[in-house]
């Protein structure tokens, strides 16, 4: 039975993002980028058979629906899509554009730590940088989670945002040095503080790999991901408030796994 879905100060704040700022047009989302789209469906044609039928989950598909068209692109026919989230704003955004491309995909408007989805029934689960609590146990729960609802044998993969990637540009750009001291960029905590989307709580490239191992996912690749893409380089720019260089690029990690 579904359960009745409770929401919570976060989800409200995306909820909001989604409808008030327009956050599909407005807020780069990783999947307008060529080089993302085709990581993913690289590690897809390599990770699974695409002459079989195939279960794929999209957790936190937000606004931007290229994952399913992704997924329906390298999966074919045969492929049946499960995405979610806990904004329904997001869901109809998303559900209107795979409506429109003619791809079935179904949603279901569910938040990660809580799921009533249980069966481990999928082939391979897609997140693109969709575990951002601010709370490092909710990001744990959500991993958690969303990793028994993989059949054994099946792949966990995707985007991740690091904390480090904001130092990092903290560190290079002189107008940027001022997030270390105004506490933007939390090390300590692996938090960020941004006026767009409050506080966000990212791993350490050793938390995700140890977490990845402790529920059972076999790590097959961890690396970092530059989003080398001179739209987002326009679009940080303006969300920072820096200005613009086109060689900015943010970085994050990109995985991918298989379930013991
Ligand atoms: C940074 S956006 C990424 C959206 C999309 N994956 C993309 O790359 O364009 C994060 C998304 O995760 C969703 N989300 C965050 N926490 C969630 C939770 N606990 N359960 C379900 N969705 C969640 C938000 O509503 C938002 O749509």
């Amino acid at each position: 039975m579904r359960k009745r879905f409770v929401t919570d100060p976060e989800n409200q704040l995306w909820d909001n993002t989604h409808k008030n700022k327009r956050y599909s047009n407005r807020v780069f989302s990783l999947l307008d980028s060529d080089r993302v789209l085709e990581k993913v469906k690289m590690s897809l044609r390599n990770s699974l058979n695409c002459n079989s039928a195939v279960r794929a989950l999209i957790p936190g598909c937000g606004s931007n629906p290229n994952l399913q068209v992704c997924c329906r692109e390298v999966l074919g026919n045969l492929v049946t899509i499960d995405a979610l989230d806990w904004s329904q704003e997001a869901i109809d955004i998303s559900k209107a554009q795979t409506d429109r491309l003619g791809i079935d995909v179904t949603y279901f408007r569910q938040s990660y730590y809580d799921l009533s989805l249980t069966e481990s029934s999928y082939d391979v689960i897609i997140v693109s940088n969709a575990i951002v609590s601010q709370s490092n146990a909710n990001n744990v729960l959500a991993m958690t989670n969303l990793a028994k609802l993989l059949k054994p044998g099946g792949h966990f993969m995707g985007f991740f945002p690091s904390p480090f990637n904001m130092l990092d540009y903290a560190l290079t750009n002189p107008n940027a040095r001022k997030w270390i001291t105004s506490g933007t960029v939390d090390v300590e905590n692996r938090m960020i503080h941004e006026d767009n989307f409050g506080i966000q709580r990212f791993f350490s490239p050793l938390e995700l790999y140890r977490l990845l191992k402790d529920i059972d996912l076999q790590v097959d690749v961890f690396e970092l991901f530059f989003y080398d893409d001179h739209r987002f380089a326009r679009q940080i720019s303006e969300l920072y408030h820096l200005s613009y260089d086109p060689g900015f690029c943010f970085w994050g990690y990109f995985i991918n796994t298989t379930k013991k």
